[in-house]
């Protein structure tokens, strides 16, 4: 089994980015975190992958067809605007769930809107980098009940 996990803009300025929000640590303690959870929920697998361009996201997911399993994906600010990205995650049909680190559903109106969430199986909110943890587990446990 293998996972991709996909993040959006300013993800790379985890650490520096409104902390308070975001917390104090750094992209790439996601990233080893990612690597850790991904062997726990019993993936052989996983990519971290981070974009702030909207296209790069979706060459991402479409090039994910046929090589990875299932998705973990934190749009970030295109959560909120981009259909491109949900369309993507449509036409290639692998089960993904939306992580967001903050309480998305505790923040600004604009914020209130997720393009992204159409396609996705569960989402994940407000549980700090964890939240790629659990997400990481729902999609294993999904692939081995799909399966
Ligand atoms: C975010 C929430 C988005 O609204 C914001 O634009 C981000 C990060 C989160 O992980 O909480 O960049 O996706």
């Amino acid at each position: 089994m293998k996972a991709l996990v996909i993040n959006g803009p300013n993800i790379n300025m985890l650490g520096i980015r409104e902390p308070g929000i975001y917390g104090s640590e750094s992209y790439e303690t996601l990233v080893a975190l990612c690597a850790r959870a991904a062997t726990e929920a019993g993936f052989d697998e996983v990519e971290c992958f981070q974009s702030n361009h909207e296209g790069a996201i979706v060459d991402k997911i479409q090039e994910a067809m046929g090589v990875y399993d299932g998705i973990v994906i934190n749009p970030a600010a295109y959560t909120h605007t981009s259909v491109a990205i949900l369309d993507a995650l449509k036409a290639v049909s692998i089960p993904a769930v939306e992580v967001h680190i903050s309480a998305v559903e505790e923040r600004e109106d604009f914020r209130q809107v997720s393009y992204a969430r159409l396609a996705c199986f569960a989402t994940i909110t407000g549980e700090g980098l964890e939240g790629y943890r659990h997400g990481l587990k729902l999609l294993a446990k999904h692939l081995r009940t799909d399966a």
